[in-house]
């Protein structure tokens, strides 16, 4: 079936969605069963073979397997899953013994994620409800592109040419951006880098306009030629005029011999004109001719000469508001903004944290040798509800002082995380309570501890239930039953 196909079935499906749960205990397949089925189509298995064969008939969602059964062990479930059904969002199972497997299985994509044993039920729903919301995500797209196709059918009746164009999600070596957000920079990228036009990249600092611009100039036709980049923020102006246009011997003091400027340099290739918001008056009219012209002229010299270079130019800065402020000339504005393409902060597109974190983790473990293979839930939900004012960047270096400071762990905790990132930037606020619970004794003890711990921290800091969920985020009913169930009581909240 191709993608188009899949898509309208799903249109007309407004059942409720179907999750399949495997286990060979009876007695979890029951509670797990109990726990959803007020919410979805639940289905149950007790073996991968009869997995397999509902996977066959049904229209699955999500599956959720245990790692531990007889026969095919639950990542090896997934594994056919992901073949087969690969929309499938798929979860697995586990006591924390098989740490190693489970790793891996994150790390190789075939599993979204795990599920502690033994559950919360109220954790278990949201994890279910949070899953489907990206199954949901993942299947608009789809739609989305699917409607896109049909528009095209209509226009052109060229099969061959419309399977690609719709299957084809774009990708770029080593960037990385599934979001919808970065998949519309990614399909003007790949249009452009095409062609020569002029680009200009916005967007805040770390967002990724260097990393764009490289990849433009290495997808497109100039690739075999030169990329150069020049920050023009870097340099006073005679100095970066020199740098970019070269100088002859003697035009100022110290230059002494002819030199050649980078335009000259990426002649047939791309220069990369970095924070081009900070260039002053004089250099915006010389970048303007070579805009117009094709024509530079070097420091010194009488002559000019053409150059066939691509320009491509960033700014983290309002370019808009320095035309409007009489700082920036807009001639040059409008030439260098043939395309725009703006690079989206990180916040706004926080489906890509996952699989960013795991990239820069991937890449520092090896160049630090580091056994550090992947994230607990707890500490990949942290990373994904910050708020990253330094965007990409902040991303990345975070999880480089993560690795340094890693020891033999295999798995990144939140205890690992800096102090912004496990409370303070999130998105809910600040939050100001560390639990601090030791490593020992009995787990199941010191979960309800921690429990405790932030239930008391919530209601004090917010001072009312509904508030306190929120900044838990966790339903108002789980908080309710959660409290009656721990016993907290009113003299707690009030004492200090
Ligand atoms: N989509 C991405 N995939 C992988 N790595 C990325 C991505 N976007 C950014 N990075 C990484 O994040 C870091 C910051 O990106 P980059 O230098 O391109 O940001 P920038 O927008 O140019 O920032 P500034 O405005 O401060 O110059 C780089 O190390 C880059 O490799
Ligand atoms: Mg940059």
């Amino acid at each position: 079936m191709n993608e188009v196909d899949d898509a309208r079935e799903g249109e007309s499906d407004d059942a409720p969605y179907g999750i399949l749960v495997v286990d060979d205990e009876p007695g979890i397949l029951e509670s797990l069963e109990l726990t959803l089925a007020s919410e979805y189509r639940v289905f149950t298995a007790s073996t991968g073979e009869e997995a397999l064969a509902i996977l066959e008939q049904e229209k699955i969602a999500l599956i959720i397997v245990d790692q531990v059964m007889p026969g095919m062990t639950g990542v090896e479930i997934l594994e056919r899953v992901s073949e087969r059904s690969p929309r499938t969002i798929r979860m697995l199972l586990t006591g924390y013994a098989d740490m190693d497997s489970l790793v891996r299985a994150i790390n190789e994509g075939r599993i979204y994620r795990y599920l502690p044993k033994p559950w919360e039920p109220d954790e278990l729903r949201m994890d279910v409800r949070r899953a489907l919301d990206a199954y949901r995500l993942a299947w608009e797209n789809t739609q989305l592109a699917g409607a896109l196709a049909d528009a095209n059918a209509r226009l052109r009746a060229e099969n061959v040419y419309l399977r690609g164009e719709v299957e084809g999600r774009y990708s770029f070596d080593g960037v990385i951006g599934d979001s919808p957000a970065m998949q519309r920079v990614f399909d003007v990228m790949k249009k452009v880098s095409e062609t020569d036009a002029t680009v200009l990249l916005t967007g805040e600092t770390g967002t990724g306009k260097d990393v764009i611009a490289k990849t433009v100039h290495y997808v497109g036709p100039r690739k075999d030629k030169r990329f150069v980049a020049q920050n023009c923020g870097a340099l006073p102006d005679t100095l970066l005029e020199s740098e970019l246009f070269g100088h002859k011997r003697g035009a100022f003091t110290g230059a002494h011999a002819d030199k050649q400027g980078l335009f000259e340099v990426a002649d047939g290739g791309t220069i990369f004109l970095d924070e081009i918001g900070e260039t002053e008056p004089g250099m915006q009219v010389r970048l303007l001719r070579v805009l117009q012209d094709g024509e530079i002229r070097p420091l010194g010299s009488s002559e000019t000469h053409k150059v066939d270079v691509r320009v491509i130019a960033a700014t983290n800065k309002d370019l808009e508001q320095a035309v409007e402020d009489g700082r920036f000339r807009e001639d040059l504005y409008y030439r260098l903004r043939v395309v725009e393409i703006e690079v989206p902060p990180l916040r706004v597109r926080r489906e890509d944290i996952p699989a960013l974190a795991h990239h820069f983790l991937d890449r520092v473990s090896e160049r630090m040798n580091r056994k550090l293979a992947g994230f607990t839930n707890a500490a990949m939900d942290r990373l994904t509800d910050c708020q990253w004012p330094g965007n990409v960047r902040e991303l990345e270096n975070e999880i480089e002082r993560v690795a340094a400071l890693a020891g033999d762990e295999r798995v990144v905790g939140v205890e690992m995380l800096s102090e912004h990132v496990r409370g303070g930037a999130s998105r809910g606020g600040a939050s100001s309570f560390t639990p601090a619970v030791s490593g020992e004794g009995n787990m199941a003890d010191a979960v309800e501890a921690l429990k405790r711990h932030m239930i008391v921290g919530a209601l004090r800091e917010t001072g009312n239930k509904t508030r306190a969920a929120e900044h838990l985020g966790i339903p108002r009913q789980s908080l309710q039953k959660m409290i009656k169930r721990l016993e907290i009581s009113d003299d707690e909240l009030s004492a200090e």
